[in-house]
């Protein structure tokens, strides 16, 4: 039916809400997405948490998958499932973008940084263990593979994205070796991207200046290990308003998953409060990912315009409007 089959996870808390936004957003724009639902509840396999075969193969046969925030069952012995995913579909470079919207006033204007976070080791490797009471060790694993995998990545998409300049965001005056190995491969990677300005920055000194004043950063790529990118682009999340706002893609060689940061809100789940936007912002990702620039661009449009409008926004964003009501103000400005 030329429709592009995807897989679709909605995910826990107010998951099935937003997912449902996006869902009638799509319908109505007539994005030729067709929507393939899984549930990725997660079992206990020789100790190790494993996601149904299932939502395996639903992946590895759409090669796109869209997900909701996902909450991991605590104290059975889980890892993340958000981690879990991310392992299971090698999923290298994590795309955060953050750009200010037009009509929501926070205490910066025209912010637009784009942050690319190494997504699979660093302190997320998840090696850990007691050297002896009182002691503990959690390894931060850099390995030159997974460093020269999303630096390339990172200059790639620089270029693919026309914004050429790239910064390595490190700490390897004080890592030296872990850090030390990353921006030593950055500085490699860089010379095969001629095109591209390049530069390195301490990550300390990142966190100062883009608080300070963000416009410096509207025409960098930010590329950085795992933990650093985690914080960071949380900061960045903030300079705009925060999560509910900010999109984020997790990109792999076989496929990828694009998901919004935030959490599952169990608090506000089924009263139809919660914000769709960064689901829906990581949709559009998705369909620019999978070449659908126009209807990307469509739907991204009568997004910004509803938020611009301001009459018809959710809670968190100072509004009154249900979920339902604010993707039916979405529908009406597509
Ligand atoms: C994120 C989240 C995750 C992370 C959590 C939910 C495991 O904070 O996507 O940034 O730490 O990577
Ligand atoms: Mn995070």
């Amino acid at each position: 039916d030329g429709k592009y089959c995807v897989t679709l996870i909605e995910g826990d808390g107010i998951g099935p809400e937003i997912s449902q936004s996006v869902k009638d957003i799509f319908s109505a724009a007539n994005a030729p997405i067709k929507w393939e639902s899984v549930d990725v509840t997660p079992q206990l396999i020789d100790g190790k948490t494993s996601i149904p075969d299932a939502a395996i193969k639903s992946v590895h046969k759409n090669y796109v998958a869209l997900k909701g925030p996902l909450a991991t069952p605590i104290g059975k012995g889980h890892v993340s499932l958000n981690l879990t995913l991310r392992r299971t579909f090698n999923l290298f470079a994590n795309v955060r973008p953050c750009k200010s919207i037009q009509g929501y006033k926070t205490p910066y204007d025209n912010v637009d940084t784009v942050l690319i976070r190494e997504n699979t080791e660093g302190e997320y490797s998840g090696i850990e263990h007691v050297v002896v009471d009182g002691v503990v060790q959690s390894i931060k694993l850099i390995t030159r593979e997974a460093s020269e995998r999303v630096l390339r990545y990172a200059f790639q998409y620089a270029q693919d994205v026309n914004r050429l300049k790239v910064r390595a965001v490190h700490k390897a005056t004080i890592m030296k070796m872990s850090d030390g190995l990353f921006l030593r491969v950055a500085n490699r990677v860089a010379k095969d991207f001629p095109q591209v300005e390049y530069d390195a920055e301490l990550l300390d000194n990142t966190c100062l200046k883009i608080v300070t004043d963000p416009t410096p950063y509207n025409d960098k790529v930010l590329v950085m290990p795992n933990l650093y990118g985690d914080i960071l682009s949380d900061m960045c999340a903030g300079l705009i308003g925060g999560l509910g706002l900010t999109p984020s893609a997790n990109i792999g060689d076989e496929c990828s998953i694009f998901e919004a940061v935030h959490g599952s809100a169990p608090d506000i789940a089924g009263k139809g409060l919660a914000n769709p936007t960064a689901l829906l912002l990581s949709s559009i990702m998705m369909l620019q990912h999978m070449g659908l620039t126009e209807h990307a661009d469509k739907i991204q449009n009568a997004i910004f315009k509803t938020l611009a409008q301001g009459t018809t926004i959710t809670g968190d964003l100072g509004g009154k409007a249900k979920t339902h009501e604010y993707a039916a103000a979405v529908i009406s400005n597509l």
